[in-house]
């Protein structure tokens, strides 16, 4: 398995649960989510045409886009509702001494240009 290289995101203090925040990890968009069953990380761009999903709505565990309506799975990054088809990529993160850390999962597809 490739070792995972983590970098800090933002401080656990700013994202209380139930809200989300993008911040940028290797020169992607990372949108990192504090669900009622923990944080998640994932592609801030929808897979459909490239909404920036922070600016959406986090529902439980579920992210929906504010472009049109698609609804992703912040466990896996699976398609719960269309027009999105494709899953968003999940990545890997943590906490550090009260630091949220993101790890950019190594076998994640390009990321997108919006
Ligand atoms: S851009 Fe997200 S559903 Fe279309």
């Amino acid at each position: 398995m490739p070792e995972l290289h983590y970098a800090a995101a933002m401080a656990l203090a700013e994202l209380p649960a139930g809200r989300m925040r993008a911040c940028m990890i290797g020169g992607r968009e990372v949108l990192v989510c504090h669900t009622k069953e923990g944080l998640r990380a994932l592609d801030n761009i929808c897979t459909h045409a490239y909404a920036r999903l922070d600016e959406g709505r986090l529902r439980g565990h579920k992210l929906v886009c504010p472009l049109h309506g698609a609804v992703f799975d912040t466990r896996d990054g699976r398609v719960l509702k269309g027009p999105a088809t494709e899953r968003l990529p999940v990545h890997h993160v943590r906490v550090e001494a009260g630091t949220i850390e993101v790890a950019l999962d190594p076998a994640a597809p390009p990321a997108p240009l919006p």
